[in-house]
């Protein structure tokens, strides 16, 4: 990993597809390839069908016997079909990521090279079974099995493990339970978001007219910091890839994020201001 962490002549072409697919993929596309409407990426799902399909039909290839070879053949059809739409999402989220990790933007395209050379190995082998060569066809699928165990299960795992693409960025500190003071009732101006820490987490407190509303600050999509965002009618957009929250419930309204805000009741105490996590899930 080290040696493709460190690669920077993979940089330039990274960054170039990187920067094309940021620049054409938005709005409802987008956010349907992210998986706004799931409540959860849609990359890790796909690539189960592919690495399934693929990975069966070499199974089936070396233990089915020649009676196996009708079923195989489907497999190897079901993955490159599938093939597309898992790329177009896993490209997506890799996107929104890169900028701001060198080893994710070098990793990635590593990842997506490796799959896209599993893909070419399978279509041969697909292409060898209508030909009538069986061993060849066998030989091409085995090597197909072992890139995309290598650059699809290997390093897509890395990235998502490792590096965190893909997690709720609110996962590990989302909130305190009990009240907790977070700062003094005259500190926080009506209409601008303020920034705020409770216990640990950041939180994004804003006065509205008569009420103090408060989400967590830090971004369930990239980790962005909400409160560098822009108030739109009860709603905050983040400033990094233009994710859209309710104020009052944490919920997305608008993608690529997935998963929630966590959000917090709060209340004005003898001067200060105190919040604790509300009790239900944003829909
Ligand atoms: S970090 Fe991507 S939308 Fe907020």
């Amino acid at each position: 990993m080290r040696s493709i962490e460190s690669a920077e002549l993979l940089d330039e072409p990274a960054k170039a597809i990187a920067g094309a697919v940021r620049s054409n993929l938005s709005g409802t596309l987008k956010d349907a390839v992210s998986g706004t409407w799931l409540g959860h990426a849609v990359h890790p799902l796909l690539t189960d069908v592919v690495v399934g399909s693929f990975t069966s039909a070499t199974v089936l290839d070396l233990l089915g016997g020649w009676g196996a070879s009708a079923a195989s053949r489907r497999l190897i059809g079901v993955g490159i079909a599938a093939y597309v739409p898992t790329a177009l999402t896993g490209v997506s989220d890799w996107a929104d990521s890169e900028p701001v990790d060198d080893g994710v933007r070098r990793a990635g395209l590593i990842h997506a090279a490796g799959n896209a050379a599993a893909l070419m190995l399978y279509a041969g082998s697909l292409l060898a079974r209508r030909r009538g060569a069986q061993r060849s066809a066998t030989l091409l699928s085995v090597a197909g099995a072992a890139v995309l165990g290598s650059a699809g299960g290997y390093l897509g795992g890395y990235l998502t493990l490792s590096k965190g693409i893909g997690a709720d960025q609110t996962v590990f500190d989302p909130g305190p339970r009990e009240w907790t003071a977070v700062s003094g009732a005259t500190e926080v101006p009506a209409g601008k978001p303020v920034r705020v820490v409770a216990d640990e987490t950041p939180v994004l407190l804003l006065r509205d007219g008569e009420q103090l509303l408060a989400i967590h600050d830090r971004c369930s999509h990239r980790g962005c910091s909400l409160s560098d965002g822009e108030i739109e009618g009860g709603e905050v957009v983040c400033g990094c890839h233009g994710s859209r929250f309710d104020l009052h419930s944490g919920a997305v309204r608008q993608g690529p994020a997935t998963a929630p805000q966590p959000a917090f009741e709060v209340r004005e105490r003898e001067g200060r201001i105190e919040l604790r996590l509300r009790s239900t899930v944003a829909a």
